[in-house]
C-alpha cells in the first residue's frame, strides 16, 4: 500500500503515523510549507519528502493541481491530511473521494475551522476531543471515522486542553489509517463502514 501524508508544520500527527508500523510499502510526506518542522522529522526516519510551496502559485486551483501531480506520482491508496493548513478546492477533493482523510481537533460537527480549543473554553463545554473523518468539499465536515473525547477541566488553558486532545489524536489517527490500509475501512454511499468494528 502507498500512503501520502500532507503536513504544514510541527508534524506530530505525521510522526505518530510513522511510528505506528503501518502496513504501507511506501510512505511519502508532502508539505506546502518549506519550513515545516515535520519535514526534518520525516527525513530523519528515511521517509521521502516533497515541498509544493503554495506561495509560488497564482491561484488555489494551480496549487492544488501541482499538489495532485506530486501525490498521484506516488500512486496513493490513502492521502492523510495531518495538520495540513490549506483549504483544498472541490475538484481536488472529488479526485481523492473515499481515500482522503483528515484529523481535526474537536468533536465535529462542533467547532470546525481554527482555534478550536480556545472556542471550546469560551463556550464552556465540558467534553471536547478530536475527529478523524473523510474529507468532503465542506471544510471540516464529512463522514466521521473515529472520535475520542477528553474532559475539559476548570483550570484548562487552550494549551493544556490542546495537549490533552493531541494525545488522543496520536492514538486515533494511526488507528484509522491502519483500518484503511488493512482494507477494513471504506466509504460506501457516503457512509463509513469498518469491518470488525461495531459502531
Ligand atoms: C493538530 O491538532 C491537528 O488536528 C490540527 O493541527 C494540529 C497539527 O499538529 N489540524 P501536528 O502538525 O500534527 O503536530
Amino acid at each position: 500500500k502507498s500512503l501520502v501524508i500532507l503536513i504544514s508544520g510541527r508534524g506530530s500527527n505525521m510522526q505518530a503515523l510513522l511510528e505506528a508500523n503501518l502496513p504501507a510499502a511506501s510512505i511519502t510526506v508532502i508539505s506546502n510549507n518549506p519550513a515545516a518542522e515535520g519535514l526534518a522529522l520525516a527525513q530523519a526516519r528515511g521517509i521521502a519528502t516533497h515541498v509544493v510551496d503554495h506561495r509560488v502559485y497564482a491561484s488555489r486551483e494551480s496549487f492544488d493541481a501541482a499538489l495532485a501531480e506530486v501525490i498521484d506520482a506516488c500512486k496513493p491508496d490513502l492521502v492523510a491530511l495531518a495538520g495540513f493548513m490549506r483549504i483544498l478546492c472541490d475538484q481536488f477533493v472529488y479526485h481523492y473521494q473515499g481515500k482522503l482523510i483528515n484529523i481535526h481537533p474537536s468533536l465535529l460537527p462542533a467547532f470546525p475551522g481554527l482555534n478550536t480549543h480556545a472556542r471550546a473554553l469560551q463556550e464552556g463545554i465540558r467534553i471536547h476531543g478530536c475527529t478523524v473523518h473523510f474529507v468532503t468539499p465542506e471544510l471540516d465536515h464529512g463522514p466521521v471515522i473515529i472520535q475520542a473525547a477528553v474532559p475539559v477541566l476548570s483550570q484548562d488553558t487552550p494549551e493544556t486542553l490542546a495537549a490533552r486532545v493531541l494525545a488522543q489524536e496520536h492514538r486515533i489517527y494511526p488507528q484509522a489509517v491502519h483500518w484503511f490500509l488493512q482494507e477494513r475501512l471504506t466509504l460506501v454511499d457516503g457512509h463509513v463502514e469498518i469491518i470488525g468494528v461495531n459502531r
